[in-house]
């Protein structure tokens, strides 16, 4: 396993649409667990491809239930329907340097997925879990949670990141 850099705004590659993954291979095993490897390092709760420069439809989301354990969900070709409900609650990005920001969201989603053996998976999802596979899902479609954001707060976080960027 290998912990890859993650690439941070305004790097293009976070705003190009992933492709569609078709072979589900040892290269794609080995992929997720890079990413898994790099979430847990950050920290982090979810990851997608395209945050270690990989433009291709696949996320890690951590489900682990206790402190110490490392337990994640591979989500591969990830579509998400009949959103419910909306909440407003913090969040932050591996990607986005120093911020975080109250996003509105669906309170309940059902995604659709397969898995890394290409089988398909369906299932609900809400609140912090529903949070989580929407900012990832996000991320392949080349959003991120700073786009749902008032112009206002997008400037004032270009600002902050220019004076971050300068001081390092
Ligand atoms: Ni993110």
């Amino acid at each position: 396993m290998t912990i890859k850099k993650i690439i941070t705004y305004p790097n293009p590659v976070l705003r190009k649409q992933a492709e569609e993954i078709t072979e589900f291979d040892t290269a794609l095993e080995q992929l997720t667990r890079d990413m898994a490897e790099t979430m847990y390092q950050a920290p982090g709760v979810g990851l997608a491809a395209n945050q270690i420069g990989i433009a291709r439809c696949v996320v890690v989301v951590d489900i682990s239930e206790e402190e110490d354990e490392r337990k994640y969900l591979v989500l591969t070709n990830p579509v998400i329907h009949d959103g419910e409900g909306k909440v407003s609650g913090a969040e932050g990005c591996l990607s986005v340097l120093e911020y975080e920001a109250k996003v509105n969201r669906f309170q309940k989603i059902r995604v659709t997925a397969q898995d890394l053996q290409g089988n398909e998976l369906e299932f609900e999802a809400e609140d912090r879990f529903a949070r989580i596979i929407q900012h990832e899902v996000d991320h392949l479609n080349g959003t991120l949670f700073i786009d749902h954001l008032s112009r206002l707060k997008q400037g004032m976080y270009k600002n902050k990141l220019r004076k971050i960027l300068k001081n390092k």
